[in-house]
């Protein structure tokens, strides 16, 4: 599950201005481990949250999102659906 992860690399490597928002601040994580957050920003929180994230977006001038956040464990959808 790195689908992310590998897409702001590229976007790094590209020499796009990338800022990177999850819920968790995962340092185990390959973004962690291969040093994206040194040469991205990262934010941690929550895309239902509209005010931060109109905050994130208007102070870090954003043009162009790529929502790629999900529960994509399936376990943890058949304990809570919505
Ligand atoms: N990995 C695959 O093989 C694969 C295949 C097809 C499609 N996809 C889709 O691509 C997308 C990204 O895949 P991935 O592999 O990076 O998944 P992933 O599970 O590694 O990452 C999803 C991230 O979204 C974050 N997230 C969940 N709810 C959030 C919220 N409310 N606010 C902020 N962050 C939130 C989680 O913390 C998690 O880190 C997902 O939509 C997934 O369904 C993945």
């Amino acid at each position: 599950m790195f689908h992310r992860l590998h897409l702001a690399e590229e976007l790094i490597n590209q020499k796009a201005r990338v800022t990177a928002l999850d819920l968790d601040d995962n340092h185990k994580s390959y973004f962690f481990l291969n040093k994206l957050d040194r040469k991205s920003r990262f934010v941690k929180a929550d895309i239902n949250d509209f005010r931060s994230l109109h905050k994130i977006v208007t102070r870090n001038k954003i043009d162009l999102i790529f929502h790629l956040a999900a529960v994509s464990t399936v376990d943890k959808s058949y304990d809570s659906p919505l």
